[in-house]
């Protein structure tokens, strides 16, 4: 009878540590992919007036020259206070918690080229997305821009941009 009841109890300790193990892969999961669906993603902020004029210059999306500059920007051999991989890992994929997967196109495909522009610029209020405009001219801005395009088309240069719409939130939120 004893034996019956340990049983039991390490049967429901066992189902116990199963669920606390799917808690916890469900936890993490929910942390890497909390950007979600498209659907669900919240509209993003209007590019503010300053900003919404400025546009990639022309070809640059796929100059290897420009790619070549941007990924130096990126990996922060042209500034030593600019390192976005130190975040944004070498291919985007997220080291820091609350980093976006610049991977994901669901995220980035939504990013106009001002919308970039502005949020690498000025960076993202209270988070750790800082306003990299103080250390980098608009050019290596775009070049960092276009290097870190090439994550969400698997490494490749692409300009797709005209079709990446970004939509502006009426609310003005
Ligand atoms: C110290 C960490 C850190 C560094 C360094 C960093 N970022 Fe970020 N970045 C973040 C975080 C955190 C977010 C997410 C902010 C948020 O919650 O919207 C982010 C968001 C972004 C976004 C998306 C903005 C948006 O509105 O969704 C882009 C684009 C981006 N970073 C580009 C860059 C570029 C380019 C650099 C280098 C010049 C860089 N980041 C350096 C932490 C960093």
């Amino acid at each position: 009878m004893r034996e019956r009841k340990a049983s039991v109890l390490v049967g429901v300790m066992v189902c116990v540590m199963l669920l606390s193990i799917e808690g916890v892969r469900a936890g993490l999961l929910d942390l890497f992919s909390s950007d979600g669906d498209r659907d669900t993603l919240p509209p993003l902020p209007p590019v503010p007036a300053d900003y919404a004029g400025k546009h990639m210059p022309q070809s640059w999306w796929t100059d290897p020259k420009v790619l070549a500059d941007g990924e130096k920007v990126y990996t922060g051999l042209v500034h030593r206070e600019v390192n976005c991989s130190n975040c944004h890992g070498k291919n985007g994929q997220p080291k820091k918690k609350g980093a976006r997967d610049l991977r994901n196109t669901k995220i980035v495909h939504r990013f106009s080229d001002s919308f970039w522009f502005w949020r690498v610029s000025e960076g993202v209020p209270k988070t750790k997305m800082k306003a990299w405009k103080k250390f980098l001219t608009e050019e290596q801005i775009w070049a960092v821009i276009a290097y870190e395009h090439t994550f969400s088309h698997n490494g490749q240069a692409v300009a797709d941009i005209q079709t990446e719409v970004q939509p502006v939130a009426a609310s003005g939120k």
